[in-house]
Formats: structure tokens, C-alpha cells, sequence
């Protein structure tokens, strides 16, 4: 896809992955508008690349419906979504104080999962309005689940139970989505240095790091953003979920 001008959104892009993603897709010459529940952090990155800022929480569905229309109003609608928000989750099925309280796992996959689908549905139906590209190519949906959905560690069982959903998804709505010409591909990443990777693992030390087959240490937010550039030229990246982790497999 050729990113000059595109209209592009990119959600959880106060921190991390998102933001990271987001100056990589302006340098690529994309009309970027940056969603987060962050307002604060997200009107920062919007100012250093000159993009939309909308704060919005994603778990509320219909703010969700209405930042894509605020951003739809002011760049058109979106051939590209990168939905990075997601919420790290640590914590024992049972412990000291009994048994984990339902409303975090509901909430974990109110977040982590139903904010993918809905944000799906709602940008692929607004590709599906786009003529098609030279390419028949109308637009490219990429979501982040995480290799703890393979390889998730004792504590992460809600964790890797609310990207396990995301995992899922991606092949059949790329089936679904691909005679519109839209694609779908989830990046599943490994372990990379953001807040998320604090939040899960409480105790990082470089002992972690050394685990990581090669290179021997956490990934920079610029290889997850440079991945998601070349998912989004190469057109025939469809229906797959890439791992993005350095060969690491606890
Ligand atoms: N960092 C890692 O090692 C790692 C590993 C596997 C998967 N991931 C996934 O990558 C994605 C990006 O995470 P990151 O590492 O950049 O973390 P991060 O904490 O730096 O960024 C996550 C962003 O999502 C936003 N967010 C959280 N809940 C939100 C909500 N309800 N509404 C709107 N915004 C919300 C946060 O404010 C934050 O800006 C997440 O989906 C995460 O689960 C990260």
C-alpha cells in the first residue's frame, strides 16, 4: 500500500507500540490520527508529528464509533487501522486473598479483545465505502496479540486468554474481509521494553533478556513499527498472526 496520504488510525498510540507506530507511519507520509484514554500522552505524540489526537477509551464502544467519525471528518476514512491498546494483566488464578475477581478478567477482555473486534467492525465498514487502490487493495486491518497466547506463563492465564480471542480472529476476517479487498494480520510480540512488559513482569531483570534467543534483549518499539510498514506494503501478508519476539519461547 502506498502510504502517502493515507488516511491512517492508530489506537493505544500514547506509549509504546502505538506511538512508536504512529511516527513511523507519519514519516511514511500517512494522515495519522492517535487514539488513547491517555489524553495527555496522546495530544503529545499528535504534537510532535502533527496528528489527530482523539482521547477516547476504548472499552465505550459508541466513543469508539464516534472517534472514527471525528477522524473520518477531518482525514476521510481510514485504509489503515493499527489497533495496539492492550492492558498487561499479572496476576494467580487463586491467591492470597482467594480467588481473582471476575470483573478484572471481564474488564481485561473488555479491553484487550471486544475493543479488536469492535474497532474491526467499524473501520472495515468504512474501508468497504473506499474505491479500491490500482491493486484492488481497499484497506489493511492490523490487531496485536502477544506470544503469550502460545506461550503463556502461570499468572497469565487471563492475560493470554483475552489476546487467545484476537488470535482467532484474524483468519476469519481476513476470509471474510478479503472480497472486499481489505486484509487482516495480527503481530504477536515478544517481549518488548513498554509499560505493558513492566506491568506483566514484575520482577524484569536481564536474566529475562538472556533468554531471548537472539538478540539478548527486549525489543525496541521501532521493529514492532517497522514490521507493521512492510505488513502494510506487502500485500500478500494475509490472514496470519507473526510473531515478532527474537525466537523467545519461555
Ligand atoms: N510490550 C510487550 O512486551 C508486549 C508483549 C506482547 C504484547 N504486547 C501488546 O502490545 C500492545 C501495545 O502495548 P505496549 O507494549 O506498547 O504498552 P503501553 O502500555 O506502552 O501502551 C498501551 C497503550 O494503550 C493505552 N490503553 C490501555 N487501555 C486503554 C483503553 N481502555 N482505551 C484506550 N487506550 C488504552 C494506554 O494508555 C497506553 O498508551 C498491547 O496490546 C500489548 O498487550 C506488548
Amino acid at each position: 500500500m502506498d502510504l502517502w496520504g493515507c488516511p491512517a488510525v492508530v489506537t493505544g498510540a500514547a506509549s509504546g507500540l502505538g506511538a512508536e507506530t504512529s511516527r513511523h507511519l507519519t514519516e511514511a507520509g500517512a494522515r495519522v490520527t492517535v487514539i488513547d484514554r491517555d489524553a495527555a500522552g496522546v495530544a503529545k505524540v499528535a504534537a510532535e508529528i502533527d496528528a489527530l489526537a482523539i482521547p477516547c477509551d476504548v472499552a465505550d464502544s459508541a466513543a469508539v464509533e464516534q472517534a472514527l467519525a471525528t477522524s473520518r471528518e477531518a482525514h476521510g476514512a481510514a485504509r489503515v487501522l493499527v489497533h495496539c491498546v492492550g492492558r498487561g494483566h499479572a496476576a494467580p488464578l487463586v491467591g492470597a486473598d482467594g480467588p481473582m475477581q471476575l470483573d478484572d478478567f471481564r474488564q481485561l477482555v473488555e479491553v484487550n479483545l471486544i475493543s479488536t473486534f469492535n474497532t474491526m467492525r467499524l473501520a472495515a465498514a468504512d474501508m468497504a465505502t473506499l474505491e479500491p487502490m490500482a491493486n484492488g487493495e481497499r484497506g489493511v486491518i492490523i490487531c496485536t496479540a502477544s506470544v503469550s497466547v502460545y506461550d503463556g506463563q502461570s499468572g497469565e492465564a487471563a492475560y493470554a486468554a483475552s489476546k487467545g480471542g484476537v488470535v482467532s480472529m484474524i483468519l476469519p476476517a481476513a476470509r471474510e474481509l478479503g472480497r472486499l479487498g481489505i486484509r487482516v494480520v495480527g503481530i504477536a510480540p515478544g517481549l518488548f521494553g513498554t509499560q505493558t512488559l513492566f506491568e506483566m513482569e514484575k520482577n524484569l531483570d536481564s536474566r529475562l533478556a538472556r533468554q531471548i534467543p537472539f538478540p539478548h534483549r527486549f525489543g525496541d518499539a521501532a521493529e514492532f513499527a517497522q514490521l507493521v510498514l512492510h505488513v502494510l506494503k506487502n500485500i500478500m501478508i494475509n490472514g496470519t498472526v507473526l510473531r515478532l519476539d527474537g525466537g523467545y519461547h519461555r
